[in-house]
């Protein structure tokens, strides 16, 4: 109940882009409080701009289109803005979301990511997906779909981990040259969930030059973090199931930072991953 909650104040606050993914277990909350609002007359479904994911064990091109109408069944949505491939790994397709072998391996499977691209492509012109993405992609992977014989679309986005201590200057700037947008996740440094996060890696929250900086502004070190990456050009999904933070975190619009700040903060990029997705 607590993810109905915050999109509805989310959506109120002003919020119009929403991160989500099948695997989020959440899905049926986003598409109740997009609906909600709607019903409100507060918005209307073309000013939501929302994100779905598709999961590795639905790379297969034949599960690719379920995969999705499963997920606009779950919205109760005619189509999503966005749908992305999450990982460039496939998993063994089947209930289990993490297949496992009896020693607790991850059981992988064969496929051909430019074919579940093509996949991705016959959603968009079937109208299911305005655009068509991807996720955690290095330049390599995204290469390979660019340079595929009789590409149809290219990828609009790549969702990647980015944010002051993990600035991705090669792919950011590989990405430029290409049209294809950064969608930065975990903008915020990461919940610290030791399950899946590498909290060796020290909060970026607690970072002095962030705080310093926000001190002059009369803003938070999690604003100077946001503004920062959007200022780079980098669109940034900030979770929070807190009111307050919610708010907080579209607090961005009325600073801006300078260069000699950007540079500062650019600075602090230690190349180390939250989301070191070991799996
Ligand atoms: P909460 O949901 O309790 O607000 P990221 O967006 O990088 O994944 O970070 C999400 C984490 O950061 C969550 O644990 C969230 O906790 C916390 N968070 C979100 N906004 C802020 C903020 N403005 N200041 C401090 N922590 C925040």
């Amino acid at each position: 109940g607590s993810c109905l909650e915050s999109v509805k104040i989310a959506i109120d606050t002003g919020y119009r882009h929403i991160d989500g993914a099948f695997v989020y277990y959440n899905e049926h909350e986003v598409g109740q409080a997009i609906r909600e609002k709607i019903a409100e007359g507060r918005i209307k479904r073309e000013d939501i701009f929302y994100c779905g994911k598709l999961w590795n064990t639905c790379h297969p091109p034949e599960l690719v289109r379920p995969t999705l109408e499963k997920t606009l069944k779950i919205l109760q949505l005619d189509y999503v803005d966005l749908y992305i491939i999450e990982l460039p790994m496939a998993f063994k397709p089947g209930d289990a979301i993490y297949p496992k072998d009896e020693n607790g391996k991850i059981i992988y499977h064969e496929t051909d990511l430019c074919a579940t691209w093509e996949a991705m492509e016959a959603c968009k012109d079937a109208g299911l997906a305005k655009s068509i993405g991807v996720s955690n992609f290095n330049r390599r992977q995204l290469e390979m779909i660019l340079n595929k014989p009789g590409l149809k679309y290219k990828p609009v986005s790549n969702q990647v981990e980015c944010h002051p201590y993990f600035t991705q200057p090669k792919l950011l700037e590989f990405c430029r040259q290409h049209d294809i947008v950064i969608v930065g996740y975990s903008p915020l440094g990461t919940s610290r969930d030791e399950t899946w996060v590498n909290v060796s890696s020290p909060p970026l929250l607690k970072d002095p030059v962030l705080n310093a900086i926000g001190k002059k502004y009369n803003k938070t070190a999690a604003q100077v973090a946001l503004r920062f990456s959007i200022q780079r050009g980098i669109v940034v999904i900030p979770k929070s199931f807190n009111p307050q933070r919610i708010r907080e975190n579209f607090q961005i619009f009325d600073f801006s930072l300078t260069e000699k700040e950007m540079k500062e903060i650019e600075a602090l990029n230690k190349n180390v991953r939250y989301v070191e997705l070991l799996m």
